[in-house]
C-alpha cells in the first residue's frame, strides 16, 4: 500500500505540473487521455492492478484510485474550461470588425455624359408636359427635307452634309424628321420631345459626324415665338443655374418662320465676356423657330387654326459647355481619365 500512495503522489504531481505547460484546449485533451484514456491512461492502468491486491486492501485501493480519477478529471475540467475561455477570447478579438474603418472604395459604373445630359433635359421637359417620341436613325429624304420644307435643289440642304444610303434613304441629318412622323399620326395639341442619333458628314474639334440631338414640337391654338422664349428661360435656368437668361438671334431654317438662334447668357463669365463666350457674353445652344405654315399644311395639321414652335438642341454640344470641354471626340473616347471627372 505503501507504493500505491506513493504512485498517487506521483502521478498527482505529474498532472499537476504537466498541466501548467499545456497551451490550448487541444493540448488538454491529449494530456488527459494520456491519464484517464479507458485502456491505455495511467490512472486506468492502475484500476488493473486491483486484482493484484490482497482481498482486505481492495476497498481502499478502488477508494484511493477513485479520489484520484474525481481529483484529475476535476483538475482535466478546469484547465479546460480557462483554455476555451482564452481561445474565445482570442477568436473574439481576430473576427472582430472594426466598424469606425473606412469603407473600400467601389468603383461603379455610370451613365455616360451624353446620357446624362439627355436624361436631364427628358426630366426638365417632362416636367412641362412634354412626351418622348423617339424615331429611326435610317430616314427617306422625305422626312429628313421635303417635308420638312426642303426640296430637291433646296439651298438649306447644304446645311448639312448628308450620308446617303440610297438616294430614297438617308441617315437622318437632324430630329425634326420626328416632327412630321408625329404631325402625320396626330392632331394637336402636340406637345413631344424627339431626342436620338443624327448623322452629318462633318468633323472636327467640335462637330462628329454622329451626335446626339433632342428635338422639341409644341403645336396648338394661340401658340406664339414668346411661348417658346418662356420656356427656353426655364430650361437654361435649370441647366446652367439661376440668372442665366436667353437671347433670340434671327436665322433661317427652311421650316421655320421666323426662324431663331438662341443664345444663353454666359454662365461662365455671367455675361462679362471670357474665353468660353469668346469675349460676347452670350453662347449660342440652339435653333428653333415658329413651325412654317408649310410644314403643318404638308401633315394636314389647319394652319389657319394651329401654330407650333419647334427646337433642335444638340446635347454634346450642351454637354462640352457644361463640363468644360474643348474637344467633342472627348466624349466619344471612352478615356476613364476623363469620365470620372464628370458627375451630376
Ligand atoms: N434641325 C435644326 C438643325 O439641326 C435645328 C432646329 C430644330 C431648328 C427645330 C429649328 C427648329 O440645325
Amino acid at each position: 500500500m505503501q507504493e500505491l500512495s506513493e504512485m498517487i503522489a506521483k502521478i498527482r504531481q505529474e498532472i499537476k505540473s504537466g498541466v501548467e505547460q499545456l497551451g490550448d484546449s487541444r493540448a488538454v485533451y491529449e494530456f488527459k487521455k494520456t491519464f484517464l484514456d479507458s485502456k491505455a491512461g495511467k490512472i486506468s492502468q492502475l484500476m488493473k492492478e486491483m486484482k493484484n491486491i490482497p482481498a482486505e486492501g481492495r476497498a481502499d485501493f478502488g477508494k484511493a484510485v477513485n479520489e484520484l480519477k474525481v481529483w484529475a478529471n476535476s483538475c482535466f475540467d478546469e484547465i479546460d474550461t480557462r483554455m476555451k475561455e482564452k481561445e474565445a477570447k482570442l477568436r473574439y478579438e481576430s473576427e472582430k470588425i472594426d466598424i469606425t474603418m473606412p469603407a473600400q472604395k467601389r468603383i461603379t459604373g455610370k451613365l455616360h455624359p451624353v446620357t446624362q445630359v439627355r436624361n436631364q433635359l427628358i426630366d426638365i421637359f417632362a416636367s412641362m408636359g412634354f412626351e418622348v417620341f423617339e424615331g429611326s436613325e435610317i430616314e427617306t429624304d422625305f422626312y429628313n427635307f421635303t417635308a420638312l420644307n426642303t426640296p430637291q435643289d433646296h439651298p438649306a440642304r447644304d446645311m448639312q452634309d448628308t450620308f446617303y444610303l440610297s438616294p430614297e434613304f438617308l441617315l437622318r441629318t437632324q430630329t425634326s424628321a420626328g416632327q412630321i412622323h408625329v404631325m402625320e399620326k396626330k392632331q394637336p395639341p402636340i406637345k413631344i420631345l424627339s431626342p436620338g442619333k443624327v448623322f452629318r458628314s462633318d468633323d472636327d474639334a467640335t462637330h462628329s459626324p454622329m451626335f446626339t440631338q433632342m428635338e422639341g414640337l409644341v403645336v396648338d391654338k394661340g401658340i406664339s415665338l414668346s411661348d417658346l422664349k418662356g420656356m427656353l428661360e426655364v430650361l437654361v435656368q435649370r441647366i446652367f443655374g439661376e440668372g442665366t437668361t436667353t437671347r433670340l438671334r434671327p436665322s433661317y431654317f427652311p421650316f421655320t418662320e421666323p426662324s431663331v438662334e438662341v443664345d444663353v447668357s454666359c454662365f461662365e463669365c455671367k455675361g462679362k465676356g471670357c474665353k468660353l463666350c469668346k469675349g460676347t457674353g452670350w453662347i449660342e445652344v440652339l435653333g428653333a423657330g415658329v413651325v412654317n405654315k408649310k410644314v403643318l399644311e404638308n401633315c394636314n395639321i389647319d394652319s389657319e387654326v394651329y401654330r407650333g414652335f419647334a427646337f433642335g438642341i444638340g446635347i454634346e454640344r450642351l454637354a462640352m459647355l457644361k463640363y468644360g470641354m474643348n474637344n467633342i471626340k472627348l466624349l466619344y473616347e471612352s478615356d476613364l481619365r476623363v469620365l470620372e471627372q464628370i458627375d451630376d
